[in-house]
Formats: C-alpha cells, sequence, structure tokens
C-alpha cells in the first residue's frame, strides 16, 4: 500500500502530484490537486444546453465603460466616515429582514488601505498601526489531554485532539454580555499532505491523521475585558473536533432513502464523518452551518453514470488513495457505491453542545456546497442562500416550511435547530443586464425545484432531486454561473451578494459565453452579483439584481466598480464575504497571485453612497495562502481571517520549480515555534491595545 511515497515526497513531488492545472495551457499555476482534485482541468460537469443572453453583453459592457469613466488606480486611501452608513444589522442575524432595524451607527472600522503586496513576499501584512495575532494554528491543543503539536511526530489520535488543518469558515461567536467570552467555529476543508508530513510516516497513518485533520472544530476564547486581545483555552468544555470519524445524523426527506444505504450503513441515517467543508454561515439560533465541498475528489468511482459524471466522480480522482486504508471510499464496489451520495450536503452543528450529533440536512439539496448563509424573513421563515462552486454551476434558495421563534427557551431552540430539515428547494435564473440605468435591468426569478414535500421535476422523485439536485436543476434551465462560492444575505439592507470568483472555461470553444450575470469570457477575475428580494420578501418568486464589482485591476478593460471613479484596490477571485455592522461589505480573495501577482486578501468594500462599489484592501496573506472565513467585529475594533494552505506552491513553485514539501516548505508565515508553514486563525487589531 503507498499513499505518498517517500522517495516521491522528498525528491519531485511533481511525479506523485501531476499538478495537470500547471500543464495546461492558460491555466493558473494554483495548486489544485489537493484542493480540489484539479477540478479546473476536468471536464466541465454541466455540459446542459443552458438559457444565454448574450446578444446584450457587449451592449452592457460597454454601457458599463462609458459609466465608469477613467480607469482608477491602486488605492492608498482611509477609509471611516465616508459614505452613507446603513443602518446597523441586528446582532448575528437575530433580527427579521423587512421591519426597520434603525439606529445610529457607533465607529466603524477606519484604516489607510495597504499597497498591494507582491505574491513572493511571505508576510502577513496589515495596516500602519495595526498588528496581528495567530489566535489558534494547526497541530495546537484542543481537547482535554491533547500533546502539544509536533509535526516530526504525528499521530492520527494526536490529531483528532488538535486543531485541524486549512481553516475555511470561521466565526468568533461572543457568548456574553461583557465580551470576554466567545466561541471559535472552523472548518478544516482539505489537507496538503505534501507539505504537512515529515517523511517516514507510515501511509495508512497518514491517511488517518488526514481524517482527524479535516473537519471542524469549536474552540472556547476568552479575555478579560473587551478591547483585549483573544486567546484561546485548551481543552474548555465546549471544544470540539469533528472529524471524518464523527458520528453524523441524516434528516429531511431523503433520510433512509436506498440512495444513501451502505454496508456500513445500511439505514442511510447515519454518516461517518464530514469532509471538505468550504464556507457556511451562523444561524439565529446560534448553530453552525458548513458546506460539504469537492467531496468527489476522496472517492475512486466508475465514471460512467450522469449521476457520478455530473458531480466530477470519476476513476482518477482519489489522489490520496485513502482506499487502500477504507474500503468506503472505493465507490465501484457494490458495497459502497452510495458513499459518495452520503457528501455534498449542508451540515449543521450545534457548538453549545459538544455531545450533539451534527446533522446532514437532505431538504437543502446536495452539490458542491460552498456554504449556506441563513436570514430570517419578514413572515418568520428562514431563508438560505447557497452557490454551487463549479463552473457553470447554479445559485440556490432554501425557504422553511416551519418558523424561526426567537427568545430563549429550550423548547424554541429545538424547534429552530429542526427549522432546516423540511422547505422548498429553488435555483436562480437570470434575465435582463446588470446595471441599474432603466434599460433591461436585472430581473430573474427562483424555479423550484421541491415544494411542499414534493418534487416539482418531472421525471424526478423527491429523493432524486435532493440526491441528485444537479442533474434536478439541469431540467429546468437555472442560469450558469461563473463559480458562485459565499451567497450571503446582508442583514442590514436586505440585499443578497454572490461572489462568482472565476471561470477561465467561460466562452471557451463549445462552452458558453458572456451572458448578463457572468459578463466576461476568459473570467480569471470574477465578479460580485447583488441580488435584491421582489418587495423586500425572501420568499417571493422573483428578484431584480445587478453587478457590484467586476474584478480585476482598476486599469485593466472592463472592470466595474460599482460606478465607482476614484481609487480602488485591484482585486481578483472573490470568495468568501462578510459584512461589518454598518452592513458594508468585506470580501476575502482566494486566486490573486495568479491573476494579479499579489497575495490574496481582504477588502473593504463600500455598499452605499457616491462611493458604492470603492474596494480599499484591509490585508494580505503570505506566500501560497489564501485569505478565508473574515470576521469583522468593528465595534471592537477586531477583524479575523483564516489563513489557508499557506506555502501551498502558488508563485513560491513557480519560482523555485519544486512542488514544495515538508523540508523545504514554501512559507513560514506563523512566527511560532514550527518553522513549517501551519495555517492559522489570525487577529488583526490596533497595535496599540494590548
Ligand atoms: Fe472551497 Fe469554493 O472554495
Ligand atoms: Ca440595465
Ligand atoms: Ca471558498
Ligand atoms: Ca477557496
Amino acid at each position: 500500500m503507498t499513499l505518498l511515497p517517500e522517495t516521491d515526497r522528498t525528491t519531485d513531488h511533481r511525479r506523485l502530484l501531476p499538478m495537470v492545472g500547471h500543464t495546461k495551457a492558460g491555466r493558473s499555476p494554483v495548486t489544485c490537486h489537493l484542493r480540489c482534485g484539479d477540478a479546473c482541468a476536468q471536464p466541465v460537469p454541466n455540459q446542459t444546453e443552458g438559457p444565454t443572453f448574450r446578444d446584450v453583453v457587449e451592449q452592457t459592457m460597454s454601457r458599463r465603460s462609458v459609466l465608469r469613466g477613467m480607469g482608477a488606480t491602486a488605492a492608498v486611501a482611509a477609509i471611516g466616515g465616508a459614505g452613507t452608513a446603513l443602518a446597523p444589522p441586528a446582532a448575528a442575524g437575530t433580527r427579521p429582514v423587512g421591519g426597520a432595524a434603525h439606529g445610529t451607527p457607533r465607529t466603524s472600522l477606519s484604516f489607510i488601505a495597504i499597497a498591494p503586496v507582491t505574491s513572493t513576499v511571505d508576510e502577513l501584512t496589515v495596516p500602519s498601526g495595526w498588528r496581528w495575532d495567530p489566535i489558534i494554528r494547526w497541530g495546537d491543543p484542543v481537547l482535554k489531554g491533547a500533546p502539544q503539536f509536533d509535526p516530526a511526530n504525528q499521530s492520527s489520535r494526536a490529531q483528532a485532539a488538535q486543531f485541524g488543518y486549512n481553516n475555511d469558515y470561521l466565526d468568533i461567536i461572543v457568548t456574553d454580555r461583557r465580551g470576554t467570552k466567545a466561541l471559535l467555529v472552523c472548518n478544516h476543508e482539505y489537507t496538503n499532505e505534501n507539505i504537512m508530513f515529515p517523511p517516514g510516516i507510515d501511509a495508512s497513518e497518514q491517511a488517518r491523521i488526514a481524517w482527524a485533520a479535516h473537519g471542524m472544530s469549536v474552540v472556547e476564547l476568552r479575555r478579560r475585558h473587551r478591547g483585549e486581545r483573544w486567546t484561546y483555552v485548551p481543552g474548555a468544555r465546549l471544544n470540539r473536533r469533528i472529524t471524518l470519524d464523527t458520528p453524523f445524523a441524516v434528516d429531511g426527506p431523503a433520510a433512509g432513502s436506498p440512495l444513501l444505504r451502505t454496508k456500513a450503513d445500511p439505514t442511510g441515517r447515519t454518516v461517518r464523518g464530514t469532509m471538505n467543508n468550504c464556507a457556511g454561515g451562523t444561524t439565529p439560533w446560534g448553530s453552525v452551518l458548513s458546506g460539504e465541498e469537492n467531496f468527489n475528489q476522496y472517492f475512486k468511482a466508475s465514471g460512467s453514470t450522469p449521476r457520478e459524471t455530473r458531480y466530477g466522480l470519476s476513476a482518477t480522482q482519489d489522489s490520496r488513495n485513502w482506499r487502500a486504508v477504507d474500503p468506503r471510499w472505493d465507490a465501484t464496489t457494490a458495497d459502497y457505491a452510495n458513499e459518495p451520495n452520503r457528501f455534498g450536503w449542508i451540515v449543521e452543528v450545534d457548538p453549545y453542545d459538544p455531545t450533539a450529533a451534527p446533522v446532514k440536512h437532505t431538504a437543502m439539496g446536495r452539490f458542491k456546497h460552498e456554504g449556506a448563509n441563513v436570514i430570517i424573513n419578514r413572515d418568520g421563515r428562514v431563508v438560505a442562500y447557497m452557490g454551487d462552486d463549479e463552473r457553470f454551476d447554479y445559485v440556490y434558495r432554501f425557504v422553511s416550511k416551519e418558523r424561526y421563534l426567537p427568545g430563549p427557551g429550550s423548547r424554541r431552540r429545538k424547534h429552530n435547530l429542526k427549522l432546516l430539515s423540511q422547505g422548498d428547494l429553488s435555483v436562480a435564473r437570470f434575465t435582463g443586464d446588470g446595471l441599474d440605468d432603466g434599460v433591461s435591468d436585472g430581473s430573474g426569478e427562483w424555479i423550484p425545484l421541491t415544494r411542499d414535500g414534493r418534487s416539482m421535476v418531472p421525471g424526478f422523485s423527491l429523493e432524486e432531486v435532493l440526491v441528485f439536485t444537479r442533474l434536478a436543476a439541469d431540467a429546468v434551465q437555472p442560469t450558469k454561473m461563473d463559480r458562485p462560492e459565499d451567497v450571503q444575505p446582508n442583514l442590514a439592507n436586505g440585499r443578497i451578494y454572490i461572489a462568482c470568483t472565476n471561470n477561465t472555461d467561460r466562452g471557451e470553444v463549445g462552452k458558453e459565453g458572456p451572458t448578463e450575470p457572468n459578463p466576461r469570457a476568459a473570467n480569471k477575475d470574477g465578479h460580485v452579483v447583488e441580488l435584491i428580494p421582489a418587495r423586500g420578501d425572501h420568499t417571493s418568486t422573483g428578484f431584480t439584481w445587478n453587478l457590484l464589482l467586476v474584478c480585476g485591476d482598476p486599469k485593466s478593460a472592463g472592470t466595474y466598480f460599482g460606478g465607482y471613479t476614484g481609487e480602488v484596490s485591484p482585486i481578483s477571485c472573490p470568495d468568501n464575504l462578510a459584512f461589518d455592522s454598518r452592513g458594508q461589505l468585506w470580501i476575502s480573495t482566494d486566486g490573486a497571485p495568479s491573476t494579479l501577482g499579489t497575495n490574496d486578501g481582504l477588502f473593504h468594500v463600500t455598499l452605499e453612497g457616491r462611493d458604492r462599489g470603492r474596494v480599499q484592501q484591509f490585508l494580505s496573506v503570505p506566500t501560497g495562502a489564501e485569505t478565508c472565513g473574515p470576521v469583522v467585529h468593528d465595534r471592537d475594533g477586531s477583524v479575523f481571517v483564516a489563513v489557508q494552505h499557506p506555502g501551498e506552491d502558488g508563485s513560491w513553485s513557480a519560482q523555485k520549480s519544486l512542488f514544495p514539501d515538508y523540508v523545504t516548505p514554501g512559507t513560514t508565515p506563523d512566527r511560532g515555534d514550527f518553522a513549517g508553514p501551519r495555517p492559522s486563525v489570525v487577529q488583526a487589531t490596533r497595535a496599540r491595545r494590548r
């Protein structure tokens, strides 16, 4: 059995990890092999003939260019106080939208935007007058009795009690009125075996360590008073590790379906573990949702049926060769043919109860879930917005059947924790253009896939719609999007923001060309769509939309910054979104090294007033890393990011012509006792604070 042969690890990883994405002409030099199974180098899973709107695209873009006026240049500009402030949002999504939530905005963050940092600079950069500190890093002890991180002698047992790898989604949930206690909840999306392990670790143990390094973490934070930086508490009561071995309950209409049964689980109701958890969202009732994204890459499958190919399952995807350790990763066998169907869900975790089994919500559909973010509609129903992060895939909406019960009490909480178990799933079709100029303005509709517990797609049973959601959606012709990542409602203004990260295949021969909501061919920089529910009702069929940002170097043709014509920071590949207390948008990026030649970062975007569309960079992460999970506690003067896959490769490997490994890592971002790269959750605060 061989997983990562030592000879390959210590000599030339290109033999083991062929980095298909590097060799295809025109592809960006990012490591995709362990992240998403080289998704962008695989055939586009969506081969359907969806609707196209090419006719008016050129017209749209030319009108946009006129509106934009002269190109802007990279910014060094101050923010804080400019523009029209939005009403402050309710805390953590607890206030229904539609009713007024007005008040006097309190102090927002102010900072001097940093200049873009070249992608060879191996540093985390914050604005002048700010500092950064890690809160917790890969391998730090989480559970009681967990050993200190010792990467040279790592074991699966140790890893299962320590902070996992590649932190992605992040929230910092303050849990007391004094502001001295908080819960850090975090996803661990995937593992970079090549830089995690020293030579000599047994291959099967390596796999088990990786299973334990996936999943999620819940960690208690403390500080003595407001204004102090947070520290984490090893072994605290609510600390939890969720891994690829944690039992999950399956709920919703497809629970128990024959499509979900395997030899190890003939009931189809209990799944072992979660994985490739990308983004997520925190609910008003205090649970955390997490999206299972590129699950296909862990399985060997026949790849011979649409139910497999539409999800990217194939005979060549299992780069980690886990099936050599556990047969469940081999979907070519009758025993485990359905194991891939048990991933690709939205999972819900109650961070206040370490003993509660996390839940996989079948009612919310199965696809490559980036994440899910909820808002309470004015009628009390819960509405979740979700993206399927694949080239030419779709944006989805879930509306709960039952209504949210606000207020304290275990009965209410129990009720709310079931809200995502039943409801209606729909998928978005966009029409019109993305300019609010009175000419063919953007509109759209939510096309139902399920309603009142029934399938709305001819030829698909309810279970089939939920387990093979991509195929069901294809049948109703939604709009193919450019890899929708975070799809997040803004609690301050009730609008939804969609980060389409990029799609270099758009417009390639045989593939769909530009459309109004995806306005560029060979879209390497991505864009952000703003969606507005009809009548402010998140359950309505109709919506309007516009393009907020068409990202890139502001000097480049075709970029657009919400009509703002002053200086802006270059921004590329928007991925995760967050809002501050004023409802202003923050965007973290994943891909700038290969498009702009700069490190990825965190950006503030003004949404209202004459500065709408103004982009200002707050932070930049080290070489090879992406910026994930931004959390902005502007009233507290704190910004948090998850620094994911530092030193993975990117420009570092291009420079050194070598895939980085444990011995020669690509970066050392943690300032700590371990010289190697270490994914970390970082807080940025004013330098003068304690
Ligand atoms: Fe894991 Fe869609 O990024
Ligand atoms: Ca228009
Ligand atoms: Ca992401
Ligand atoms: Ca990402």
